[in-house]
């Protein structure tokens, strides 16, 4: 491979609030739709039906929520508890400093600086908790890059207001965004808006804090599969917070930098039909849409068509359309986990499949022990396409593999499986760049092994460093290095020059 990553190249991993801090209840932080996100045991898999091991927990129902909040003790929420990084973040960064980290992609907890989201002044302990937290990454050098929502939207304003089905909802998240921005001038270079903003077809709760009536349907990947004028329509107000959002950072620190995050799926035809080639043009237009609007700054055409013939309308205020425009980001950033296969379903323009893993498996790749497919030069493909189509600098908010792990007595890991995946991905990537993509950093998903996202689970685990906590939190919750950290470790000192596994 040629020499490829640029002087200065980021490299660093990413986490998100809900999936790590714990300390739900602590230091004045409001309920979010994260803390409603219930474990998937093999029990539910078996019970409620499982898509490729993966039964989505959170697309939770006004029920759910109800009874989660009367009875918690018969649930299991670990994202309540997460990993403890409120606590341990001190412990944390100082680890990921270990491995060389120039940046640290995580959240800030929404209803921590405002509990319900949309109280007139902000929590100061919420508030202190970053300070200390950016202050810690600057001590050892290393760039913090914010998300702002990252699927934990305030309960409040899910329950009282459908969440970004609501304008209410946007101007609170307008004025919470003022008030971080100003804090944080200075400390925080780079933010992000809402993490993995299509994920609201597939996730509505997490993702926009959309509650829906009646129990979600078992025996699919999606229980709330359909409601699209809902879902279209809290993604336009969230698009329209977001394009907000790009302004006031514009206005309020010129120095700073905001992009979005787009969870890229790209699509293979199953055949060379035409017909599945057409499939794929189709599913590739809901996957563009939201990075469409973000950073061009405007409707893209073929939207036209699929609204108006499903009877979807999208309520606008009036200068909704100038404030898409003038709210464009400043880079875009993707998060990469795998490719899809896409069959022609026979109708003209066709409902997006808001699947979180393909139901068509590709015969040509691994999977993971969860049901994803291996892709490394899909990412490639992936990268090389959306500098085609944005010419905007690119940022990779996450990429990485969820896996067993065994540790031994020492809590030591030997996870080539996950040093394979890594290498593998990071040659693509300098592929990439050779290509002439602008790529310019790399942010390893869960550099330390955190809840997980689709299934709250603590055993699938991401990280570099183990922590020793099963799915009920059990385990004293000691850090170890794997044998990863020191593979990253090398990769980062040699700005990706050595991917070899020499041990
Ligand atoms: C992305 C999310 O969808 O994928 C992360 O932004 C998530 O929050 C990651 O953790 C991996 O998904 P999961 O379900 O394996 O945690």
């Amino acid at each position: 491979m040629t020499k490829t990553f640029p002087k200065g190249f980021l490299w660093g991993g990413a986490t998100a609030a809900n999936q790590i801090e714990g300390a739900y209840n602590e230091g004045g932080r409001g309920l979010a739709t994260s803390d409603f996100a219930r474990l998937i045991t093999d029990e539910i898999r078996e019970t409620e039906g499982a898509f490729d091991e993966h039964v989505p927990h959170n697309a939770a129902s006004a029920e759910m929520v109800a009874d989660m909040k009367k009875n918690p003790e018969k649930w299991a929420l670990p994202k309540r508890r997460g990993i403890g990084f409120y606590h341990t973040y001190k412990e944390d960064i100082a680890l990921f400093a270990e491995m060389g980290f120039k940046v640290f992609r995580l959240s800030i907890s929404w209803s921590r600086i405002f509990p319900n989201g949309d109280d007139d002044t902000p929590n100061e302990e919420g508030l202190a908790f970053y300070d200390k937290v950016f202050d810690e990454c600057h001590k050892h050098g290393i760039e913090p890059m914010v998300t702002l929502c990252h699927f934990d939207t305030p309960l409040h304003l899910a329950e009282k207001y459908g969440g970004f089905l609501s304008r209410h909802t946007v101007d609170a998240f307008v004025h919470y965004v003022e008030t971080v921005l100003k804090r944080y001038k200075g400390k925080v270079k780079y933010w992000l808006t809402f993490n993995e903003i299509n994920n609201v077809l597939s996730n509505p709760f997490t993702s926009s804090g959309l509650i829906f009536d009646g129990a979600p349907t078992a025996n699919t990947c999606n229980p709330y599969l359909g409601h699209w004028q809902e879902k279209f329509q809290a993604v336009h107000n969230q698009m329209v917070a977001s394009a907000l959002a790009v302004i006031k950072c514009h206005e309020i620190d010129p120095e700073a930098k905001m992009g979005n995050m787009l969870c890229r799926l790209e699509n293979y035809a199953e055949s060379t039909k035409p017909e599945d080639q057409l499939q794929v043009l189709f599913e590739d237009h809901f996957n563009w849409f939201f990075t469409d609007v973000q950073c061009k700054g405007k409707y893209p055409y073929y939207m036209k068509r699929f609204f108006d013939e499903n009877a979807i309308t999208i309520a606008m205020e009036e200068n909704d359309l100038e404030v898409l425009q003038q709210g464009t980001v400043d880079f875009i950033t993707i998060s990469y986990y795998m490719t899809y296969v896409m069959r022609f379903k026979g109708e003209k323009v066709p409902k997006p499949t808001g699947r979180l893993v393909s139901d068509i498996k590709n015969p040509n790749l691994e999977m993971s022990g969860w049901g994803w497919p291996i892709d490394p030069i899909g990412f490639r493909i992936t990268l090389n396409h959306i500098y085609d189509r944005y010419q905007l600098p690119i940022f990779i908010s996450e990429n990485g593999l969820g896996a067993i792990d065994q540790a031994d007595a020492n809590g030591y890991v030997e996870d080539d499986y996950r040093i394979d995946y890594m290498k593998r991905h990071i040659e693509q990537m300098g592929e990439a760049i050779t290509d002439g993509v602008d790529i310019f950093g790399y942010a390893w998903w869960g550099p330390i092994d955190l809840i997980s996202s689709g299934t709250s689970e603590m055993k699938k685990r991401y990280g570099m460093i183990y922590v020793d906590l099963d799915d009920y939190g059990n385990g004293t919750a000691k850090r170890t290095r794997k044998k990863s950290f020191y593979y990253y470790k090398q990769v980062i000192e040699s700005n990706g020059e050595n991917l070899e596994n020499n041990s």
